[in-house]
């Protein structure tokens, strides 16, 4: 290197520049898999670059179709122990996308996919309803189970009755826990119209100086709830994920590739969705090249995100048949053995780069699906080129993924299992009273009981297993830790996205990607020591708090 003492200081520093830049390795010498072998997320690091601005200035907009950008790269799985409306509506309020699963009747899928094109944000469309011959017990355990006690009464029992009073709290208190609700409910309501804004329904809320407002139509039909409790929370989500036409919530939702699903997505769209993703393993076949050409024809305007693909030429005939997103993983998945079982699949983080690399070229974004445990490997997904990663694992604990919370080995957990388990492809199959009762600590009974058999197994077709008789799972079914809201979790996953592009010195999801490509954002190999130095390490004990 040369002496800096004969060269002007900004001379100096560009000449240091150049020497720096040679430091670590461009994506394609780290991307070569003749030297290194194909590589996961956890293989590399990034090297940083220079702070010169705040974390929150960092702008994570990113596409994940031809035509739809999000604010944030989040995407939730089609799977169903993690998507289905609760957790779209969340996603989408949040910046990101959840897409609804189909392992489930079409016309419960599209009521989904209807519930999130509907959602008005403050309102609560499902809220707990009971009838007046419920009882103080059953009032009391809803406030055991869900912290709240201002419910509703109609005469059904259920949203869309007649609605005949309210309970709260005060209304059972030293009541005996065999009163019908009837005797104690409070019939002197305080409501509004359907249609109402929601300023003008928390004008009422704040005036009445009640804690819920139930909303009725002209028959005096409960159509939702609006809480005080809410109202006192920040009900505005700025990175929301809306058409810039109508103000709606972006609705995705997955089918498969059969001829039956035709139907099923004829059905979605009647209710209002804007993405269709074709959910199977393996993309590359001529039933998902029909299915896309199909949809171009028959629903011009509805994005398709086909897949999923690991390799250029599965994502080359992917894109000729006219997909406008790609959905790469197989075999990253945290519930997955297709790699075991099947050997066909590739590392995550070499798929993500190869396929990515050749979209781009056609101007079609890709999403990293499957392998997402930390804020690190979504910085790394996106580094490589996605426009946004798919979370199962990662997501299936929080409040709003489907399912209750139960006890495994001390811990509070969720089921999660993948779509290729035995488990979710014989979803339909009847539960035996006993699991329903008193299934132990199966997870599934949680899942099972609650679902009725009206369609073909989505599951069995992802993995095109309809018609064997003997069914290979390539998943498996177990449980993950309770995460708390996605509303909180999300905004975490932002912030600390937002914190490594600050390290990295790039002010957002293009320029870090420009960057690559450019050779300017470096990257590094990690040995195995490497991996455990960079993890805690040599502590006698230490607890793990990921956000406050
Ligand atoms: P995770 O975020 O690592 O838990 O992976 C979720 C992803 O795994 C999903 O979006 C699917 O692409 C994939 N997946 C879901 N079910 C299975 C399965 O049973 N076997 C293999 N992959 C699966």
């Amino acid at each position: 290197m040369p002496s800096q003492s004969y060269l002007r200081p900004s001379t100096a520093l560009d000449h240091l520049k150049t020497y720096a830049r040679s430091d670590g390795l461009a994506v394609a010498e780290l991307m070569d898999s003749r030297v290194h072998g194909g590589l996961t997320y956890n293989d590399f690091l990034i090297l940083p670059g220079k702070i010169d601005f705040a974390a929150h200035e960092v702008l994570t907009e990113s596409k994940i179709t031809r035509n739809v950008v999000l604010k944030t790269p989040f995407m939730s799985s089609p799977m169903d122990t993690v998507t289905e409306g609760e957790m779209a509506i969340s996603m989408a309020l949040l910046g990101g996308i959840g897409v609804i699963h189909h392992n489930q009747s079409p016309s419960a899928q599209a009521a989904m996919v209807r519930a999130v094109k509907r959602h008005e944000n403050g309102f609560i469309t499902d809220p707990v309803v009971l009838s007046p011959s419920n009882i103080v017990e059953d009032v009391l355990d809803v406030k055991e189970r869900l912290g709240f006690s201002g419910i509703p009464i109609t005469d059904t029992g259920s949203l869309g009755g007649k609605l005949l009073g309210i309970v709260t709290n005060r209304d059972v208190q030293f009541r005996s826990p065999s009163t019908l609700l009837s005797d104690v409910m409070t019939t002197n309501l305080v409501t509004a119209p359907e249609g109402i804004t929601l300023l003008e329904a928390n004008d009422i809320l704040r005036d009445s100086k009640k804690g819920k407002l139930p909303i009725v139509d002209k028959e005096g039909r409960l159509t939702s709830l609006l809480a005080r409790s809410d109202l006192l929370k920040n009900q505005t989500y700025p990175l929301a994920s809306k058409l810039p036409e109508s103000k709606q919530l972006y609705a995705a939702a997955a089918v498969g590739t059969r001829p039956a699903d035709r139907d099923r997505l004829r059905l979605l769209v009647e209710a209002g969705l804007d993405i269709v993703v074709l959910d199977s393993s393996q993309g590359n076949s001529i039933y998902q090249i029909d299915m896309i050409q199909w949809i171009k024809e028959t629903y011009p305007n509805l994005e398709v995100i086909a897949g999923n693909v690991v390799t250029r030429e599965q994502a080359a005939t992917l894109i000729a048949a006219g997909a406008d997103g790609l959905r790469v993983g197989m075999g990253s998945g945290s519930i997955c053995i297709t790699q075991e079982v099947m050997a066909v699949g590739r590392p995550q983080a070499t798929a993500v780069y190869a396929v990515a690399e050749f979209a781009s070229k056609f101007g079609v974004p890709v999403i990293a699906d499957g392998g997402i445990g930390n804020v690190g490997h979504v910085v790394k997904a996106l580094a490589l080129g996605a426009g946004a990663v798919m979370m199962g694992g990662l997501l299936a604990g929080t409040t709003e993924a489907p399912g209750e919370y139960f006890y495994h080995e001390g811990k509070r957990v969720k089921a999660y299992r993948g779509m290729g388990s035995i488990e979710a492809m014989e979803q339909g199959k009847p539960v035996p009273p006993s699991a329903k009762i008193n299934g132990g600590s199966s997870s599934h009974k949680h899942l099972n009981a609650t679902k009725t058999i009206t369609h073909e197994n989505a599951a069995t077709s992802r993995y095109f297993s309809e018609s064997s008789a003997v069914k290979v799972a390539q998943g498996v079914s177990g449980d993950v830790q309770d995460k708390g809201s996605v509303k909180a979790f999300l905004p975490y996953l932002h912030a600390g996205l937002q914190h490594s592009f600050q390290d990295m010195g790039i002010h957002s999801v293009r320029e870090l990607q420009e960057g690559v490509k450019r050779g300017r954002v470096r990257f590094e190999l990690r040995t195995a020591s490497a991996q455990v130095e960079g993890g805690v390490h040599g502590l006698h004990s230490y607890t793990k708090r990921l956000f406050a």
